[in-house]
């Protein structure tokens, strides 16, 4: 598991919220907060995983606690919010990252069925939205505020549903970076490209993995490490002057003008 490069204690004293942080992209995002200074919590919908999760990071010495929190659920999520503002007087940074895209939701749409693809954009959109806004009330009035969203190469070059929703999030990016700019929160996205996570590892078939490599630009796999510098920057006071951007960390796959 990474916990990124640098170990100095550059979010030192902030509180960060990830979701989806049971496992994956979101256990390490968690992970390499903590090991900065940042006071993690970590939000999922499988309360027993997160809480266990938290429970592993915080034998390292680090403060991480796990929540149990459907990020489609606006009650939830307020009520998540109002817990983190309670125990630790506020939010600072908050990483958009739970998100649907088991083999399940990666199909056409007739097949994932109507009821199904509603499910993706609760998620995978209203999600971050919903997250976003809760995140901006208990933000306001500390400074260095920054979210970061997890998209996709698939926003780029996908044509299923679950692309839309991530070409959905890049374009969610841009907007509320605008309406949160007053009240100091910087709003990006990352757009990761395949990386071997345990669910990608378990489901995706190996020709397919083998074809995406085929369109990378960088021939080797790409590392959860490789996401996690990618959000540490943009959630640092070094990204102070980016905002509503998407970066993609992809190695160069289906790389367009
Ligand atoms: N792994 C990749 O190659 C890759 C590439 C591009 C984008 N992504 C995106 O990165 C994110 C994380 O990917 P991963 O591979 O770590 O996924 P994962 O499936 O390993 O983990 C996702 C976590 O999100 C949680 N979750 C699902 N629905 C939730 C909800 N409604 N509320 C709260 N938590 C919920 C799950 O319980 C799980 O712990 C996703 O948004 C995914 O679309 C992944």
């Amino acid at each position: 598991m990474s916990t990124g490069k640098s170990e100095e204690l550059e979010h030192q004293g902030k509180v960060a919220l990830v979701t989806g942080g049971a496992r994956g992209f979101g256990r390490a995002f968690g992970a390499a907060l903590a090991v900065r200074g940042a006071r993690v919590v970590l939000a999922d919908i499988d309360a027993d995983a997160a809480a266990a999760t938290a429970a592993e990071l915080r034998a390292d010495g680090a403060s991480v606690e796990g929540l149990a929190c459907d990020v489609a659920d606006e009650e939830q999520v307020n009520l998540m919010v109002q817990q983190i503002t309670a125990s630790h007087g506020g939010l600072d940074l908050l990483v958009n990252n739970a998100g649907l895209h088991s083999a399940a939701f990666n199909k056409p749409s007739e097949e994932i069925g109507v009821a199904g693809i509603r499910r993706l954009f609760d998620v995978n959109v209203m999600g971050v939205l919903i997250c976003s806004l809760a995140a901006k009330a208990a933000m306001r009035g500390r400074p260095g505020g920054a979210i970061v969203n997890i998209s996709s190469s698939a926003a780029y070059a996908n044509r299923t549903a679950y692309g839309v929703s991530k070409l959905a999030v890049r374009g969610l990016t841009a907007s509320l970076a605008r309406e949160f700019a007053s009240d100091g929160i910087r709003v990006n996205a990352v757009a990761p490209g395949l990386i071997f996570t345990d669910t990608i590892r378990k489901e995706l078939p190996a020709a397919e993995a083998q074809r995406v490599l085929g369109q990378q630009i960088l021939q080797r796999e790409g590392r959860e490490e490789d996401v996690v510098d990618a959000v540490l920057h943009l959630l640092s006071s070094r990204a102070s002057f980016v905002t509503g951007e998407t970066v993609r960390v992809t190695g160069g796959f289906a790389l367009s003008l």
